[in-house]
């Protein structure tokens, strides 16, 4: 609370430039790395051919998407996907092998990093361990204003010519420290530097090294190092993984509420569905250098576009079952079957016959009586948790592994055979070659 409060206070101090409008857009961004390859490799590769083509590893691709001006986009996605790749791109640390990066009205593809007005958190910190939190927090608005102005608010009368600033600066340099003449630029970085401070709580650590931190103060310095670089973007990449479980939740919520204060826009980076989920505005899932889908958190868990977002977004994750349809509405397995709900016979009707992915969440099943609609379970792990309890088996007769969440106070024990009825309306059908979801008509 108390940093909120500062946030309303101070916030001037940190404004964006009026009129900045810091949309991103991705436009047919592709990247690709050269493959690593043995000698031999080489060697037989250069007798082949000599194509370059054939020996580039495609990382990214297609990646088409519009992040808005203030917004806070969660990209997440399994290990490997591309999501540091991507931020690396916009930062400037990587070369885009195709496709177009806009912020605001700028093309930022050919821009060296330090013009893209860009703050980036990573997940080590990255911070000098040789300079404490302040000289830390310094750095990058020290460089910044040997180039332009750091602070929003600078009344042009008081200040002395830079040169005369400079050498009093020098001339007063061995004096005692109340006797130093500051150089208006550094009074200014001060200024920031305690806003920001206080704003992460962090202001009595000034004068520490980051040895003498804990992950999370370090996790909040390298956070305060990029709020008061005042970028027009800020890219975070995994910026809790470092911290435990309590703190990780405590920072997720620190983050989202500065961000929301300070109105810059913001990627964040995770594999973490529970964190994409209760941070992002909107979220974009990739997977194997592709995004998948882009939508708010509920659009992902209500309505998932193709097997995999569905398998991802949500926990524990969905359950998926193979079925056969048979029009204009039934769903036939060998353990149950049943009928659609309303609005399902238009999208099924192409699929008579067909062989069908059925989804269902674990949240969405539920203990209940032996029943031709209902599916039989053998119970092969109780989780009481107390408030729920999760229970894993095996559909009667099948390999197919089928999660649930009950009620805590349901008696279940490990053997037990169980009918687990579906909420019809929260069921999901796949195509099974193609992975796409298919859509009722509301
Ligand atoms: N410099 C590089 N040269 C070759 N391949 C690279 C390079 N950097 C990344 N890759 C490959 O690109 C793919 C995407 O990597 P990236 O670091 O973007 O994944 P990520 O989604 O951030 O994964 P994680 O969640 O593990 O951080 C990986 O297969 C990786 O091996
Ligand atoms: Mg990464």
């Amino acid at each position: 609370m108390a940093s909120l409060l500062l946030i309303q206070t101070y916030g001037w101090i940190l404004e964006a430039g009026e009129g900045v409008v810091a949309k991103v857009e991705f436009e047919n961004v592709y990247k690709s790395f050269p493959a690593r390859q043995s000698k031999k490799d080489k060697a037989a590769q250069a007798q082949l051919d000599n194509t370059k083509q054939s020996s580039r590893v495609s990382v990214l691709r297609r990646i088409n998407l519009s992040i808005e001006d203030g917004e806070f986009m969660v990209l997440v996605g399994p290990s490997g996907c591309g999501k540091s790749t991507l931020l690396r791109l916009i930062a400037g640390l990587e070369e885009l092998t195709g496709g177009n990066i806009r912020v605001g009205d700028r093309l930022i593809n050919q821009l060296p990093p330090k013009a893209r007005d860009i703050a980036m958190v990573f997940q080590s910190y990255a911070l000098y361990p040789h300079l404490t939190v302040y000289n830390n927090l310094a750095f990058g608005l020290r460089r910044m204003s040997s180039k332009q102005e750091v602070s929003v608010d600078r009344v042009e009368t008081s200040r002395l010519p830079q040169w005369a600033d400079r050498i009093l600066a020098a001339a007063t340099r061995s004096l005692p420290k109340p006797l130093r003449h500051k150089p208006e630029q550094e009074q200014e970085i001060e200024a920031r530097i305690q806003t920001v401070a206080e704003m992460l709580q962090i202001d009595h650590l000034l004068n520490r090294l980051p040895k003498e931190l804990s992950g999370g103060q370090k996790q909040r310095v390298a956070l305060g190092r990029a709020i008061a670089r005042n970028p027009q973007v800020f890219l975070m990449d995994e910026p809790l993984s470092n911290l435990d479980a309590k703190l990780r939740a405590e920072t997720r919520t620190q983050i989202v509420s500065l961000q929301r204060q300070l109105g810059t826009t913001t990627i964040y980076v995770t594999h973490d569905q529970v964190e994409a989920m209760t941070m992002g505005q909107r979220i974009a899932v990739m997977a194997e250098g592709e995004i998948q889908q882009v939508g708010a958190p509920l659009e992902l868990y209500n309505r998932p576009a193709n097997r995999f977002v569905a398998g991802f977004i949500g926990s524990p994750p969905m359950n998926f079952i193979p079925v056969v349809v048979q029009a204009p509405a039934l769903v036939l397995h060998e353990q149950f079957r049943f009928t659609l709900p309303d609005g399902w016979a238009g999208a099924v009707a192409s699929h008579d016959r067909g062989d069908l992915l059925l989804g269902i969440r674990p949240e969405h099943l539920q203990l209940s009586v032996a029943a031709t609609k209902n599916l039989p379970m053998r119970v092969e792990q109780v989780e009481a948790l107390g408030s729920e309890t999760f229970v894993v088996g095996k559909l009667l007769g099948t390999e197919v592994v089928l999660q649930a969440r009950v009620e805590a106070d349901k008696p279940v024990a490990v053997g037990d055979e169980v009918w687990l009825s579906m909420r019809l309306e929260k069921l999901h059908l796949f195509d099974p070659a193609t992975g796409l979801a298919i859509m009722p008509e509301d």
